[in-house]
């Protein structure tokens, strides 16, 4: 089989460590005029332009974006695609939140035609937001996942997703069983997981819509299939906190529900994680278990303020991912999502650094997802999921950029001032599938195909 090489060339960013561990600048690495070359949808290799141009096969010309800084696309470690629809919904905290907004939402998607309209949109807005990995969240009927991974698929994008599991506390259109969630779980690992690049992730909602039975067939299924993904909520909000240990008594705190059940473990995501103690941190630190931080979800619905530096301690860190959590978050956009986490910081007294916040968005989600060897980073190796940024993508952001003295200055600034607007285009497997000017369509696949 011939093999097809791509290659780009402009200027780069990417991480090479862990920020939160090292010093930002050691970690960061910054070519004004890289080149990457891609064989098959993996990069080949990665370095300045005047090194490796003479290693360019011929007849490869490299794409360029003059303007533009190359970064590995963004990691969405928490995003349910229903509520799409749903974003900037008035009025209410969490519970409220579910049961007046979201819970009628979801029951929408008994519908296979309006799961596809939407799955097409979303993927289209993760793409315009330079995001090309997300943990997902469908709802409880399977047509909802098969919309949202045939989607995927068809970018071949490296997508993780998994039907919601509830058989309590729910609507009725919106509850399964264990038997049945069970059941349907287990076909669409058979029907998707590994199936090209989507990856299945076992998804019960939260503890208070979940019996304990259905948890630990969740933990069951974890068991009997490699490589399977977790994700569900943890200590988002205080009444949320408070009604879980009241359906839960014997068990020690809302992370010990889900540790009894075999939930807690590489691979696992946990979304939120506001209010955890000293004791659930390290729990997640020894089991390699890893929390999603949504910044403005947390703000969005007054859930809190997520403690960043305290998962992060380095006695014993835990992984921290970061989630846009639409719909109870407000943008899709990881460089406004930094926008927010920066504030959460700065709220708690602690600073976010630009690398820091490149890194969670990219390197640190794909650490956290335990695919750091693979996603997340511009080098020999990883999958050539790529975003294109563009500094003046606005009238402001071409002013403030054109003050900026160095990298890093102006990473902070694309991260404050920045959406999906600074996204100039969107490399998926080394295909350009996203082009904010190509003219007619944007998209690779028109969303009407
Ligand atoms: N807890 C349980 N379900 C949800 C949800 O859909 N969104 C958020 N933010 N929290 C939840
Ligand atoms: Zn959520």
């Amino acid at each position: 089989m011939s093999t097809t090489v791509k290659a780009l060339r402009g200027a780069a960013i990417t991480l090479k460590d862990n920020p939160f561990e090292h010093p930002s600048d050691s970690c960061l690495e910054y070519i004004e005029e890289a080149l990457v070359m891609i064989e098959d949808g993996v990069i080949t290799a990665f370095g300045p332009y005047a090194e490796l141009a003479g290693t360019l096969p011929a007849g490869v010309e490299p794409d360029e974006y003059p303007g533009s800084i190359m970064c590995p696309g963004f990691i969405d470690a928490h995003v349910h695609y229903p509520q799409l629809q749903m974003v900037a919904a008035y009025g209410e905290q969490l519970l409220e939140w579910l049961t007046t907004y979201t819970f009628p939402t979801e029951q929408q998607f008994a519908d296979s035609a309006h799961a596809e309209h939407v799955a097409r949109v979303f993927l289209r807005e993760l793409l315009r937001a330079g995001t090309t990995t997300a943990m997902v969240y469908c709802t409880v009927h399977p047509q909802s996942v098969d919309a949202f991974f045939a989607e995927s698929a068809r970018f071949n994008a490296r997508m993780i997703a998994g039907k919601v599991l509830m058989d309590r506390n729910a609507p009725e259109g919106l509850r399964d069983t264990v038997e049945r969630g069970y059941e349907e779980s287990k076909a669409l690992i058979g029907r998707w997981h590994r199936n090209g690049r989507q990856l299945y992730c076992v998804t019960p909602r939260f503890a208070a819509s979940s019996t304990e039975a259905q948890l630990e067939a969740a933990g069951a299924l974890l068991l009997e299939h490699d490589g399977l993904f977790m994700q569900t909520h943890l200590c988002e909000n205080p009444s949320e906190i408070e009604w879980v240990l009241s359906l839960y008594p014997e068990r020690s705190s809302y992370l010990d529900v889900y540790a009894h059940a075999g939930l807690v473990r590489p691979r696992a995501m946990f979304g939120h994680g506001v209010y955890l103690h000293e004791h659930d941190f390290c729990t997640c630190h020894a089991a390699g278990a890893a929390l999603a931080h949504c910044p403005t979800s947390n703000l969005f619905l007054g859930s809190g303020l997520f403690k960043l530096r305290e998962a992060l301690d380095p006695r014993r860190p835990v992984h921290v991912a970061l989630g846009t959590d639409i719909g109870a978050g407000t943008s899709l956009s990881h460089l406004q999502t930094l926008n927010e986490a920066y504030k959460v910081a700065a709220l708690s007294g602690n600073k976010l650094d630009a690398v820091q916040g490149l890194y969670l968005a990219t390197l640190g989600g794909a650490r956290a997802l335990q695919l750091g060897d693979r996603l997340g980073r511009l080098a020999p190796g990883y999958e050539a999921d790529i975003c294109l940024l563009d500094p003046k993508a606005t009238p402001l952001l071409a002013f403030r950029s054109s003050y900026c003295k160095d990298i890093v200055e102006q990473l902070f600034v694309l991260m404050t001032l920045g959406d999906d607007r600074a996204v100039r285009a969107t490399y998926i497997a080394g295909e350009p599938v996203y082009d904010r000017e190509r003219t007619g369509e944007p998209f690779r696949y028109p969303a009407s195909i």
